[in-house]
């Protein structure tokens, strides 16, 4: 079969891989679709302290092919959802139904690919979804309805749960509670939507690329602030102010009450606290190098006891938050078919990769079909 590999140093489409049995709690997946996210990219640059060579790819959504011996909760030709969570099940976050918190869920890697030559290949992100079938733990695996399009489903295992849990799960937004959104991609784009669901009158979304603000409207974002400009937080101070006669107080208070940073670069998370209100909360969402540095000043956070916090995968429980996801779309709360602007076959992985650099698609799949 065919898989997008990074070798550590260039990333190839490869025949000839093959695929090792499921163990009794594996499950093999046809992959359907298969979601293009930036930190696909990332592995890509080398920037994860992961292993290589590894087949990349980690949002998706397919049919199950095979189980192991022990695996019940699904059957093959099943629908299902892959999330990228291995956990354990028995830790004491797993038991808290914290599973982005099990350590068995970070660093590790198993090696059931194999290329024509004999080389066993990495899988990444406990996924390897850009492949023609891979193989993950039962518990990865969230069984959906038939009626949602597979090519939609995929990018539930990243890009959604990542921006609704984000909102829904870490900073628990409430309603009438206001928001700044860096970056309108595929995992902003699910910030802000997820904001408008749970009843945001200020969705405020910020990108460079000023393309982007048909995008973000569409999703629920009230303003769109050119994210070169380089007066962002008085903008927001003008949009939330303190008061009618001041925009800004003491500590820099009036702003938002939440800040979602989903690029992670020194001058977005400067801007991001610089947004805040009293008592407000920066969430750092974006993933970048591991030595990569940001500042801040110290003043914006005592007095005015504001946070600063980070989140890993929207902080989800797979079989709890999925299947709600799941049911927003159907109830036609949650935007997903808008979300895929373009489906490449996995010859064309190249182009996919510009085109998210270049910004031109909400979100790209990948399908092998
Ligand atoms: N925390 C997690 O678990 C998790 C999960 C998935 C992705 N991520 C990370 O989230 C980030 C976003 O991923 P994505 O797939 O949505 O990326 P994307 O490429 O689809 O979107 C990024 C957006 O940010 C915009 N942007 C770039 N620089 C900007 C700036 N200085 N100011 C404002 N906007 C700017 C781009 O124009 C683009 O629209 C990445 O860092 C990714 O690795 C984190
Ligand atoms: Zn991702
Ligand atoms: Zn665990």
């Amino acid at each position: 079969m065919r898989a997008i590999v990074y070798d550590g140093t260039s990333t190839k489409l490869i025949d000839g891989i093959t695929l090792c049995d499921p163990g009794p709690r594996d499950v093999i997946v046809e992959v359907a679709a298969a979601g293009l996210c930036q930190s696909d990219l990332s592995y890509m640059a080398g920037l994860y302290p992961v292993p290589s060579p590894g087949v990349c790819g980690h949002e998706a959504a397919g049919v199950v092919a095979e189980v192991g011996a022990a695996v019940t909760h699904v059957k093959p030709g099943d629908h299902v959802v892959i999330a990228t969570l291995s956990a354990c099940g028995m830790c004491e976050p797993c038991g808290d139904g914290r599973p982005t918190a099990c350590l068995k869920t970070l660093g590790g890697s198993r090696q059931p690919f194999t290329t024509s030559d004999g080389e066993p290949i990495h899988t990444f992100a406990s996924t390897s979804a850009f492949a023609e079938r891979t193989i993950v733990a039962d518990v990865q695996c969230v069984k959906i309805p038939k009626d949602v399009p597979l090519t939609s489903a995929a990018l539930v295992g990243c890009g959604v749960v990542t921006g609704v849990g984000a909102v829904m799960n870490r900073a628990k937004v409430q309603r009438g509670q206001t928001a700044v959104v860096f970056g309108v991609g595929g995992v902003g784009l699910n910030v802000i939507q997820a904001l408008r669901i749970v009843g945001s009158p200020t969705i405020i979304a910020v990108d460079t690329d000023p393309s982007k603000e048909q995008l973000a409207r569409q999703f629920g974002a009230t303003h769109f602030i050119n994210g070169t400009d380089d007066d962002i937080p008085a903008q927001v101070g003008a949009i939330c102010p303190l008061s009618p006669k001041a925009d800004r107080g003491w500590f820099n208070s009036g702003g938002v009450d939440f800040a979602f940073d989903c690029v992670a670069k020194a001058p977005v998370t400067w801007n991001a606290l610089e947004c805040l209100d009293w008592e407000g909360t920066a969430v750092i969402v974006g993933v970048a190098g591991q030595t990569d540095e940001f500042n801040g000043l110290y003043s914006r956070l005592t007095q005015v006891e504001r946070n600063l916090i980070g989140c890993r995968y929207g902080s989800i429980s797979p079989h709890r938050d999925i299947p709600r996801i799941i049911e927003m779309y159907r109830q036609g709360d949650l935007l997903l078919d808008e979300l895929v602007t373009a489906a490449y076959p996995a010859e064309e992985f190249n182009t996919a990769i510009e085109e998210l650099r270049a910004g031109s698609v909400a979100r790209g799949v990948i399908t092998f079909a």
